[in-house]
């Protein structure tokens, strides 16, 4: 491969419970990232994960009556069908229960002990376990966890201490020089003042809990989870078990994690990788909330939405689409069944699936099934071939800033573009009329315009979709290794090529 190396990654889950949407919303958009990547010809990384050393799980598991370990290894098959289903390319899936992140996790402690930058002390304060986070008096909301609405737990132990508060002039003096560093904007925003608020040096370990992974050289006391969790970045990529790999990927260039989670991220991961003398990640993408008919989704209290049932009713390409078009990557948006079935019928049943099936069902008709040969172009052929070069460029640039849903806003109007070029050049009255060569160019066009559409630009978003276009329009690829390097502007269909025209792709949702 010749492209730019491109490593990807997600925040690791718990596994207390299964995923839902809002969980798969940020898979989904890490994994369209990691696709489009691989289209432009960048040899690319993507790593998912589980986050398995909570207390959630350890709490979990007792209920249950089974180990930790127990629990987590039962987990794993039913996180890794749920993302083999929504057809989630990752190169790698960390758990962090693995050997070689225990491993990687042990080394990065000592490396930042020996640097001088943990220190034993006293801890006393509130804690929540499903944020799994030290919160300050200031931050409860009427005594309680202001993200969770439950009450944190007081904890006094003694354990080992970051000096984050040192990293203070370092971490704003990094942020300043990388713009880039923290996206979107109004993230790296908050990030600024509340660096600017003063950081405290932080706990990095815990002497209460049993399931985790042991300090290295204290084994009364097992790693902060959190730091367990962090450093999930660099195990899954190879730092202690395939160095050549991890030469090649390391720096991430782009962490996709939730708006939750961002102190984690842009202040306490960045400073212990300055502290270990490791590069800096460039982006941390913050992406934000899926609510669920104006509220807040969640795990405990009953608002979900199942993925299963998602994908039972629509398919997993359906669902990418609806949360990649409607709930930008930058900010919060609401996921709703009407909503959804309102774009499921209008873009994907009207627009794109109709487009391929009027134009295969009139090859079969007119052309006994066969792509026929273009003749010389007219200017509405111009026109549709110019608003292609159009909308693949301006697809390029919101991709680039991270704007699924813009892309897609972008190649919907393509879609809509041919559709309006059959309207204008009416190929049943050119059939009628027997206009040969017209009606070949006409046809070739829009078989053309198909074959970018499942080639080029839909692949990230769509992938099983894609797939069945080219398959329908009887073109032999091997899809995982599809770039769209060395295609031609156009012509790229070979006249002549018999079409396997299928079964609608989006049958319409009957209310
Ligand atoms: N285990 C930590 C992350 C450690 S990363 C080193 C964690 N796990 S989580 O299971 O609670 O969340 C995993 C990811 O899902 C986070 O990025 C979180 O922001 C995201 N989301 C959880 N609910 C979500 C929505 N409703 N909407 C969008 N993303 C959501 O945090």
């Amino acid at each position: 491969m010749t492209g730019e190396k491109f490593y990807v990654t997600t925040a690791i889950d718990y596994v207390n419970d299964l995923p839902h949407v809002g969980h798969a919303y940020e898979k989904i958009g890490a994994d369209v990232l990691a696709r489009y990547n691989r289209l432009m010809g960048n040899d690319t990384f993507f790593l998912i994960g589980n986050d398995e050393h909570s207390l959630n799980v350890e709490r979990k598991a007792k209920e249950l009556g089974m180990s930790p370990q127990q629990y987590t290894d039962g987990m794993t098959p039913k996180f890794l069908e749920i993302w083999k289903k929504l057809e989630i390319s990752n190169n790698y899936f960390i758990r962090t229960s693995e050997q070689k992140h225990v491993k990687t996790v042990q080394e990065i402690f000592k490396r930042v002990y020996d640097k001088g930058d943990i220190y034993k002390g006293r801890y006393e304060g509130w804690y929540c376990r499903s944020c799994e986070a030290f919160l300050q008096e200031k931050d409860l909301v009427d005594g309680l966890c202001p993200n969770h609405q439950i009450e944190p737990e007081w904890i006094q132990e003694e354990n080992y201490f970051f000096r984050l508060k040192n990293y203070s002039k370092p971490l704003s003096d990094y942020i300043d020089a990388n713009p880039e560093f923290i996206e979107p904007q109004s993230r790296r925003n908050e990030i600024i003042s509340l660096i600017g608020m003063g950081l405290e040096d932080i706990s990095v370990s815990r002497s209460s809990v049993g399931w985790g992974i042991p300090v290295p050289f204290d084994n009364s006391q097992v790693v902060y989870v959190w730091i367990d969790a962090l450093i999930n970045y660099l195990s899954g990529v190879g730092y202690s078990d395939n160095s050549e790999q991890f030469k090649k990927y390391w720096p991430a260039d782009v962490h996709i994690i939730g708006k939750d989670i961002t102190r984690f991220h842009c202040v306490v991961w960045p400073a212990l990788l300055m502290s270990a003398g490791i590069e800096l990640p460039k982006t941390i993408w913050a992406h934000g909330w899926v609510n669920f008919g104006g509220k807040k989704l969640s795990k405990t209290h009953g608002r979900r939405v199942s993925i299963d049932e998602a994908l039972e009713k629509y398919g997993s390409d359906a669902l990418r689409y609806f949360l990649m078009r409607e709930i930008p990557f930058d900010r919060d948006g609401d996921f709703t069944w009407e909503k959804f079935e309102e774009r499921y019928n209008s873009d994907l049943a009207n627009d794109l699936g109709n487009l391929l099936y009027r134009s295969l069902t009139m090859i079969e008709k007119y052309r006994d099934g066969r792509i026929p040969s273009p003749g010389k172009p007219q200017s509405k052929d111009n026109e549709l071939q110019e608003s292609l070069g159009k909308a693949m460029s301006s697809v390029g640039v919101s991709m680039s800033l991270m704007n699924f849903s813009q892309a897609l806003s972008f190649i919907w109007e393509f879609i809509q573009r041919c559709n309006k070029y059959i309207e204008e050049t009416a190929p049943w009255n050119l059939h009628k009329e027997e206009k040969k060569e017209r009606l070949d160019t006409v046809l070739y066009n829009l078989s053309e315009s198909l074959w970018f559409i499942a080639y080029c630009m839909i692949p990230p978003f769509m992938p099983h979709s894609a797939r069945r276009i080219l398959e329908q329009l009887g073109t032999e690829v091997d899809f995982d290794k599809i770039s769209i390097k060395g295609i031609k502007d156009w012509g790229n269909l070979s006249p002549g090529t018999r079409i396997k025209k299928g079964e609608p792709l989006f049958p319409k949702i009957e209310k």
